[in-house]
């Protein structure tokens, strides 16, 4: 570990940054700013600046009516500096790089952040997918480097995995750990690096299988996604699946799993239906265009169907966190 690097004690309100402010980055700034860190958004794009500061607003106005912040908008706003200057996040105790999905895109950010921010800094990436391991070799200090990785409406949701790469010092893991439970989260900390971390990797075995039934006619797209809906959608909220299992008797799963996963996908390329849609410039709800068809009015309900739903599904959530039983016994 770099001896310059101090150990943070996690009861500061450190200043923090965030870089790339497209969907997720905003939602991010979001819950820091309401968790009551100053956060300086950088922009790496100037094109971010036109919507930023406007969506930002939208999820603290929903946030006060949905009761999750006490105070209106411009009282989290005033600790906001939106700017197209890396410069600025010298001050930042932690920065979080929150662009494109595309290595040279964020080696070359990490390079302008890391050529602003203190040593004693913590870098992290939002990556879904690229390995902690690979993106911390483009970066000039690999021990202070880690994934946090969000999930979409980062203001609502409990979800953050917080991954250590195989360089990464882990108490640093350990202090996001810790100053995670003041932005309202139930982190997950990943202490061995792998490609997908927990979640890619469960969800992603689902989406094979999705696929997999539908391209090869045992199912149509509307059936596969009520049964996730109606069987998973029920139970997810409350437990895991191991927890699942206990609740449901361990015994049946011991003798389907037996039968059953010789028969599952194992494909390893792109499956066809989705490579059809994305040549085709199909985005999803965002153009109209993806697995079902949508007209332009069923695509922003949808928009908004799901902005009401995070706002509810986490009224549920805080009424069944992972210690339910454990604060019943008390
Ligand atoms: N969307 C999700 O639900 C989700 C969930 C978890 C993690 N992530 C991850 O978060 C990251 C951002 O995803 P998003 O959904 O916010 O994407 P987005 O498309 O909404 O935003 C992309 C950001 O990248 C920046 N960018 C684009 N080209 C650039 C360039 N050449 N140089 C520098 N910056 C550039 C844009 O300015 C913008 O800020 C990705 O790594 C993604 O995998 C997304």
């Amino acid at each position: 570990m770099n001896k310059k690097i101090k150990k943070p004690n996690g009861k500061e309100k450190i200043t923090i940054g965030v870089v790339g402010l497209g969907l997720m980055g905003c939602s991010i700034t979001t819950c820091l700013l309401m968790a009551g860190h100053e956060v300086i958004a950088v922009a790496p794009l100037a094109i971010d600046l036109e919507h930023a500061e406007s969506r930002i607003r939208e999820h603290l106005v929903n946030s006060k009516k949905e009761g999750l912040v006490k105070n209106v908008p411009g009282h989290y706003l005033k600790k906001l500096r939106l700017t197209e200057d890396y410069r600025l996040l010298k001050p930042c105790g932690l920065v979080i790089e929150c662009t494109l999905e595309d290595l040279e895109i964020k080696k070359s950010v990490y390079q302008k952040i890391e050529s602003n921010i203190k040593t004693d800094a913590i870098l992290t990436s939002n990556t879904s997918a690229i390995p902690i391991s690979i993106l911390q070799l483009q970066t000039a200090h690999p021990e202070r480097f880690l994934g946090l990785h969000w999930a979409e409406p980062s203001h609502t949701t409990r979800f953050l995995e917080i991954i250590c790469g195989e360089l990464s010092d882990v108490k640093m893991g350990e202090y996001l750990y810790k100053i995670a439970h003041g932005w309202g989260k139930e982190p997950t900390l990943v202490r061995k690096d792998i490609r997908g971390f927990i979640s890619n990797r469960l969800m992603y075995a689902m989406y094979r299988e999705a696929f997999h039934l539908v391209e090869n006619g045992y199912a149509s797209i509307e059936d596969v996604d009520r049964a996730c809906r109606n069987n998973a959608g029920y139970w997810m909220t409350l437990v895991g699946v191991f927890r699942w299992m206990d609740l449901t008797g361990v015994a049946a799963y011991h003798t389907v799993l037996k039968d059953l996963f010789p028969t599952l996908s194992n494909a390893t390329g792109v499956p066809k239906l989705i490579d059809d849609i994305v040549k085709a410039g199909g985005k999803g709800v965002t153009n109209a265009r993806g697995f079902y068809d949508y007209t332009e009015e069923e695509a922003r309900l949808w928009e908004q169907t799901f902005k009401e739903f995070s706002y509810d599904i986490r009224k549920l959530a805080l009424k069944y966190p992972a210690d339910v039983v454990e604060k019943k016994m008390k």
